[in-house]
């Protein structure tokens, strides 16, 4: 990503805080795995976002109309025996150099520094009770400027949440970022395709996991943006089963939710293939109608719909199917309105992708769903699950758990699906698989 889309970003914040007022956001903190190995390093989103600044032991500080610069990086000095044993970092000349700092201080200083920043501020813009050094610290400044009052200092009299404005900001994707989701997208894509061809009865869910990983690697992707769910038969029916540690068996079902992250950017897919390349009957139905239900939602996405009409089109295709196949007995509008789909579907159809993968960005305004609008991206993720000790279906569908998740870009027209490189269709997964 280029210095010019974070200058971009900083600049509709500034303008967004307001004069008189001041921001602060603070970066991610490294995590001991055990003695001297960490846990692999991920910048905060926000603090990316605003700084593309990827070192721990950071704040940002954002003051409107500053004379001597707006942008204020605080990060760790340049050290020779840091550099030698863990490699580059920036030091506070590599701030104002290379990431357009206007002014750079040592962080170990900020105890001294930022206080003065604070003072004669209004309001003060910073992720509320997320990082308790913070919110800790930030009280021990401003008491320390009402000390001072006599001496004229006011102290900043409204803490605000600075999310309400960022989040705001990444919900809607540039070109930039869109490149970069893209990016993320195709490449996981293909994982998943390279899963299919390897994917046999007698591997291991954890031999999948490899190949997508390992695709993702070899395409320049270190990092997956959740943990992989590699799930066969009725481990599907666990949402968030990440154990990958059971063989694959003949007649089974194998879920794979899996997706990469590029340069901080996740994709989010998710496919379901029968273990031998072929699906059985009772497996093709139920899959099928979570096609269909897919298919519905995505029809949904265009500017101008409410973020929940996916959702309802996509229970509203599950709940009349799983009547037309003897899953659920009544009326398909009763049964929706009492909620009976969620026994076997008991998740939402989707949420907003983007740094994060489940990422930021109210779906609720002034108490209303909100309007979808170009440049949001929402992944489309109808399920069914059916439990394997489930007494009150048919011993066929027992066991079963079936999730299709495409990752979905709002346009100006209507929508594009971001990880369509992936097959989901039930003749052309087979022919893919067939052909491996
Ligand atoms: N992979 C997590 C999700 O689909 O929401
Ligand atoms: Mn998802
Ligand atoms: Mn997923």
């Amino acid at each position: 990503m280029k210095q010019s889309e974070f200058k971009k970003r900083r600049k509709l914040l500034l303008q967004q805080i307001g004069p008189n007022n001041i921001a602060l956001i603070g970066s991610a903190s490294t995590r001991t795995r055990n003695r001297d190995v960490d846990y692999p390093f991920r910048q905060d989103s926000d603090f990316y976002y605003l700084t593309g600044f990827n070192e721990p032991d950071s704040l940002a500080v954002f003051i409107p109309g500053r004379e001597q610069g707006e942008y204020i990086l605080f990060c760790r000095e340049f050290d020779e025996k840091k550099a030698l044993w863990e490699g580059a970092h920036a030091g506070l000349e590599g701030a104002t150099e290379h990431y357009a700092a206007d002014d750079s201080f040592p962080i170990d200083d900020l105890d001294e520094i930022l206080p003065g920043l604070l003072e004669n501020k209004h309001k003060v813009f910073y992720p509320m009770g997320r990082d308790s050094d913070l919110d800790h610290s930030l009280l021990e400044w401003i008491n320390h400027l009402r000390s001072q009052s006599r001496t004229g200092v006011v102290a900043p009299g409204e803490l605000v949440s600075l999310e309400h404005i960022l989040h705001e900001m990444r919900l809607f994707k540039s070109p930039a970022e869109l490149k970069l989701m893209r990016h993320a997208a195709e490449v996981s894509a293909h994982g998943h395709v390279k899963a299919m061809q390897i994917c046999k009865p007698g591997l291991y869910e954890y031999q999948i996991e490899a190949e997508l990983i390992y695709h993702f690697g070899q395409n320049g992707l270190r990092c997956v943006a959740y943990p992989s769910i590699v799930a066969a038969g009725k481990n599907a029916c666990t949402l968030h089963y990440t154990e990958n540690a059971d063989k694959l068996k003949s007649g089974d079902l194998l879920l794979i939710d899996a997706g990469a992250e590029c340069d901080h950017y996740a994709a989010d897919i998710t496919r379901t293939i029968p273990v031998t390349g072929r699906f059985s009957e009772p497996q093709k139905q139920l899959y099928q109608l979570v096609l269909d239900a897919q298919a519905a939602a995505i029809g949904q996405i265009r500017p101008g719909m409410s973020w929940l009409a996916a959702h309802e089109a996509a229970v509203e295709v599950l709940t009349s199917g799983m009547v037309t196949l003897g899953l659920l007995k009544g009326k398909v509008k009763k049964l929706i309105k009492d909620e009976k789909y969620k026994q076997f579907y008991m998740h939402r159809t989707g949420h907003w992708l983007g740094m994060d993968v489940h990422d930021v960005g109210e779906y609720k305004v002034d108490q209303e769903w909100r309007l979808l609008e170009p440049g949001m991206v929402l992944t489309v993720e109808p399920g069914l699950y059916i439990p394997a000790d489930c007494k009150t279906v048919d011993e066929k569908w027992r066991g079963i758990g079936i999730r299709i998740e495409d990752d979905v870009l709002v346009t100006d027209t209507g929508h594009e699906i971001l990880t369509s490189a992936v097959p989901k269709a039930i003749a052309d997964i087979e022919a893919l698989m067939q052909a491996a």
